[in-house]
């Protein structure tokens, strides 16, 4: 049984003692980082949230203090009243390393069993343990600091809609199932036998209905549920910073956020972004990386060769091209030094993972060209190839030729791939770039038809309305995404506010008029009562906590976050329940 901590309370935390405050008299409460028994004198490291303090007993104090602080092992509980003194060997290490406190009361608040990880940033356990240690795993001072700066984040968030005029507002965690594309988790209604809630994916139709309803400008810090498959940057439940106003086109959108994310930056970061922010168009970003989230850290931008290998030897090329493909390459600007061919053929490997064929290399040396493919060549076409791709002595060319969405996925892959493996990127460097005029629609080869890019309110840019029932896959949506080095962190749209359009959206996404009706009627029967020109945005907050605290993992910045397979190793979930709670809301397990 513990002590208890009687009249003791804090007077200051183990992080910020400092010279300054050699003299006082502080009572620190903590937990032991570390203990050492030098036989006459125990050294205790104590630490709670802001950081360790060494704590001296030596024996000249009462033998049963001393006898108590032998006895102290790491992660015990302890509540110490003592003297700051100068410390003998300054540990420069610690922002207290200059300071100790020399102990004249100490209490055991509770012993601790012997810890299943170490505490400490750099521990190397499996994450298994970590998750199912959870409450441990968050003693360390990395997990701490990203939870505070997610916490400071959210703070920052509210400040800046509050003064914008935002109104925060919440809206239910048990509604319909909301179009965002993924799968729903479903909630069983006990008194509506047979009926089901879903979690929301997004708060997207209730903040439109608000729209509606005249609050103008709304945000909400709001829990999301979707039932995909999960991957380093996706969670099952995760948060977003969820924004909608009335009376704006996309520039008002764009112009607000970017006021936003400046101050995101200056004050969570102290970097000052650029403003504005660069625009790109999703056909650009195709164009040049080959993915929607183009990394702009670094260049090695695509070029198409295609008109130039047209009616060249390498059967590889002209049959893909043959066949309605491309050839497109990249160059790896002064590194062909860099890759040995054994690091070619681990980039041709990782290249096929995407679909890729195989992989073409153009190394330029001081000794001229080398390449498996150049005997393929005339001497004018590999000048011509050399000139498009900007070659000089020291670099790389990397080519692939597959059709068109191939290409894209596996040499915008490997785009990255390179730079990752180069080592060229640096966290401290942010590159935001908007990707603009995402196409409206896409086709579903699974569902046969149309479906939305973004969701089925997205608004199509004015000059493609037309197109809506002639030319569908050609629109483009006045959508947008914020992507900073390499990943998504938000996306929004302007949305439709005209029955009309939406009806002609519905018709190009092949639903019937009852379907529409069945799913979205009470936005359409909403939209009939006067509805603003409005629109939003949705961020990631836990992608945003990711790039702000150098993260490459979403569960380091969320307190208690799922498995890749959607559990929790804490607490267990899911379970199996209880056959009456099963009948109490009407379900039958199958298996
Ligand atoms: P969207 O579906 O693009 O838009 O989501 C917005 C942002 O939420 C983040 N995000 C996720 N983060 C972690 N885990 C996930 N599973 C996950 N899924 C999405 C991404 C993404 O950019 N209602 C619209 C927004 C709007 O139109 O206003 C929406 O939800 O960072
Ligand atoms: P091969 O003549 O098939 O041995 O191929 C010669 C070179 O072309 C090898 O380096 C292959 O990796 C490369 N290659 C094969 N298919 C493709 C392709 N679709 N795109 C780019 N390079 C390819």
């Amino acid at each position: 049984m513990g002590e208890k901590m009687g009249s003791l309370r804090r007077t200051a935390m183990c992080g910020n003692l400092r010279t300054e405050n050699i003299g006082e008299e502080v009572v620190l409460m903590g937990w032991v980082q570390k203990d050492r028994n030098l036989g006459s004198i125990v050294f205790l490291d104590l630490r709670d949230t802001t950081g360790i303090s060494q704590i001296v007993v030596d024996d000249t104090i009462s033998e049963e203090i001393f006898r108590k602080a032998e006895k102290v092992r790491s992660e015990y509980v302890l509540a110490i009243r003592g003297k700051v003194r100068a410390r003998q060997s300054i540990n420069k290490d610690i922002s207290t390393g200059e300071v100790e406190v020399l102990v004249e009361e100490l209490k055991i608040l509770d012993e601790a069993a012997t810890p299943p990880i170490y505490i400490k940033d750099d521990d190397n356990v499996s994450e298994t343990m970590r998750l199912k240690y959870r409450y441990l795993d968050l003693r360390k001072p990395k997990m701490q600091a990203n939870l505070k700066l997610r916490a400071k984040t959210a703070k920052v968030v509210r400040d800046f809609f509050y003064e914008n005029n935002f109104v925060e507002i919440e809206t239910p965690m048990l509604t319909k199932p909301t179009p965002e594309g993924a799968r729903d988790y479903l909630v069983p209604s006990r008194v509506n036998q047979g009926r089901f809630y879903a979690l929301p994916q997004s708060p997207q139709l209730l903040k439109q209905l608000l729209m509606v309803s005249g609050m103008d400008r709304y945000y909400q810090i709001v829990k999301c549920f979707r039932d995909e498959d999960l991957r380093a940057n996706r969670q099952p439940e995760f948060t977003q910073i969820d924004v909608e106003m009335s009376f704006v086109d996309v520039d008002d959108v764009i112009n607000m956020n970017e006021k936003l994310l400046y101050r995101l930056f200056k004050d969570i970061k102290d970097v000052e972004i650029d403003l504005p922010i660069k625009r790109m168009t999703y056909k650009e970003a195709m164009e040049k990386y080959g993915v929607d989230k183009p990394d702009l850290r670094f260049g090695f931008e695509f070029k198409d060769i295609s008109d130039l290998v047209k009616s060249c030897g390498f059967k590889v090329f002209t049959t893909t091209l043959e066949n309605g493909g491309v050839v497109k390459g990249i160059n790896v600007k002064g590194y062909a030094d860099r890759f040995s061919r054994k690091d070619i053929n681990s980039l041709e490997e990782f290249a096929k993972t995407y679909g890729a064929k195989g992989l073409a290399w153009i190394k330029i040396t001081d000794e001229g060209v080398t390449s498996p493919i150049s005997k393929f060549f005339s001497e004018d076409e590999l000048k011509t190839i050399l000139e498009r791709f900007e070659g000089q002595e020291g670099d790389i060319i990397l080519i692939i030729a597959d059709k068109l969405s191939i290409v894209c996925d596996s040499l915008g892959n490997l785009r990255n791939e390179v730079a990752k493996r180069l080592e060229i990127l640096s966290n401290d460097d942010y590159k935001l770039v908007w990707i603009t005029e995402f196409p409206l629609l896409e086709f579903d080869e699974e569902e046969n038809r149309y479906v939305a890019k973004h969701h089925p309110f997205t608004h199509p840019l004015d000059e493609d309305i037309d197109m809506l029932e002639t030319n569908p896959e050609l629109v483009r949506a006045k959508a947008y995404d914020i992507v900073i080095n390499g990943d998504e962190m938000g996306g929004g749209s302007i949305r439709i506010n005209n029955s009309d359009l939406q009806a002609k959206m519905f018709k190009a996404l092949g639903f019937s008029e009852e379907e529409s009706s069945n799913k979205f009627g009470f936005l359409m029967d909403a939209f009939k009562y006067g509805t603003p020109p409005h629109g939003g945005i949705a961020y990631g907050l836990d992608r945003l906590i990711m790039l702000f605290s150098d993260s490459s993992n979403i569960r380091d910045v969320i307190a208690f976050p799922k498995t890749q397979s959607a559990t929790c190793l804490l607490t267990d979930a899911p379970t199996s329940v209880p056959n009456k709670q099963l009948e109490e809301v009407h379900i039958n397990v199958l298996v």
